[in-house]
């Protein structure tokens, strides 16, 4: 049995379904607050899968978290669980604070007390896997080395300050009590279940729904993007054979510009569903206020996962991101269930002016 944290979210919910696609898997009991990026529909699939158990609570309940320790006896925690949209973070970061610090805090709290109880071989093989970001280095130029797991932490916004606080949590609680840690500190994903708040999914949804694609600034910020299967191909490796109190650094060798990933999602658009007056989907591409403090640059330099753990993705952009297009045109019921009141209510929040 392992615990996850978070698992009815965007990459929880593919990491779930991921390992419990093979049938000799160990049960998961996963516990996810469902906020608004929490989404069980995620996971029906699982519906009638007895290694699946839902838990619906906070990180930051000790009670809780006491109890399903005692109860499920889990021989990892992999956490997941976080506030993890910037553009959130700048508006209202104390749930940021709350649930990426204080959370990871309690959550690392009662692992201890639990991982302390334990003896032989299931204290000893006992991981607390902790899920971060490449945010956490803060923002290179176009001639800065990619990141490395050595960097310099340099948080830039509510968001990865809050996730570069909860790494320093995570690194404290192995130096300091012995506590069996490793972080692992990814950089974009992308692909099924993401919820549309975030770049590639909003301009899909927009560009269907004949809407103008948000471009922030000038377009030419730079991210690192990994198709999601592949961070959870990662961490499944980093569980399996990671050295403890390590650290390893999670990319799709993929940097790419934001304007070059929306015309290439328009271009995928235009051809799979043609827009009914011929023109191009680029031609809803709308250039907006920019993003206060927006990182300039990430690149991820994995070649340590690669090396130590023989970990590469697997996916290409150009193919991960036609699976990501396809999936979204292929499940308009997922899609509508998204299309929530909160939801548009954040839409109108961001990008009214
Ligand atoms: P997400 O926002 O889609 O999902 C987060 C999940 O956590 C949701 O299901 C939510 O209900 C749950 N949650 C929030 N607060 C909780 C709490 N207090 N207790 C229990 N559950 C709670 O996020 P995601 O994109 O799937 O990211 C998952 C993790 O991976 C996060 O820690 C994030 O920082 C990290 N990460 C994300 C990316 C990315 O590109 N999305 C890249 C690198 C790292
Ligand atoms: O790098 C890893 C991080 O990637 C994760 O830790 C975060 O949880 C995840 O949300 C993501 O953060 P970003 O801020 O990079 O992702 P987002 O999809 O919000 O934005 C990607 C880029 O696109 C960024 O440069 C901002 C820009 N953007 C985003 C939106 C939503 C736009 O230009 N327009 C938009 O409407």
């Amino acid at each position: 049995m392992i615990l996850v944290t978070g698992g009815a979210g965007f990459i929880g919910s593919n990491f779930v379904l991921d390992w419990l696609s093979s049938s000799s898997a160990e049960g998961v009991v996963n516990l996810d607050k469902l906020t608004y990026a929490g989404n069980l529909t995620n996971l029906q699939s699982l519906k009638n899968d007895s290694r699946h158990t839902f838990v619906h609570g906070d990180i930051g309940n000790k009670s809780l978290v006491e109890k399903i320790l005692n109860d499920y006896c889990p021989r990892a925690i992999v956490n997941f669980a976080a506030e993890s949209h910037v553009d959130r973070s700048i508006h209202g970061p104390a749930e940021f604070i709350q649930t990426n610090v204080m959370g990871t805090f309690n959550l690392l709290e009662c692992a201890r007390e639990y991982w302390t109880s334990l003896e032989g071989a299931e204290k000893e093989q006992f991981r607390f896997h902790h899920v971060s970001t490449d945010e956490v280095y803060g923002s290179l130029s176009s001639s800065d080395p990619a990141f490395k797991e050595t960097n310099p932490y340099e948080p830039n916004s509510p968001y990865s300050a809050s996730k570069a606080a909860s790494d320093h949590l995570v690194r404290a609680w192995f130096h300091t009590y012995g506590f069996p840690v490793i972080t692992t500190n990814c950089s974009n994903n992308y692909g099924p279940y993401h919820f549309p708040e975030k770049l590639i999914p909003l301009v899909i949804l927009n560009a269907l729904n004949s809407k103008p694609l948000p471009i922030y600034g000038d377009g030419q910020q730079i991210r690192d993007w990994l198709y999601v299967g592949d961070h959870c191909s990662a961490i499944r490796k980093v569980l399996a054979s990671g050295q403890l109190g390590e650290t390893y650094n999670i990319g799709g060798w993929n940097e790419k510009a934001n304007l070059d990933i929306v015309n290439t999602i328009c271009s995928i658009l235009d051809e799979l569903r043609p827009r009914s007056n011929g023109k191009s989907y680029a031609e809803q591409i709308t250039f907006v206020k920019d993003r206060p403090g927006h990182d300039r640059r990430y690149a991820i330099d994995a070649t340590k996962i690669q090396k130590e753990l023989g970990w590469r993705p697997a996916e290409t952009f150009d193919t991960g991101i036609r699976k990501t297009v396809q999936w979204y045109l292929e499940n308009p019921v997922w899609v509508e269930g998204v299309f929530t009141g909160s939801y548009r209510d954040w839409l109108d929040k961001q990008y009214r002016n």
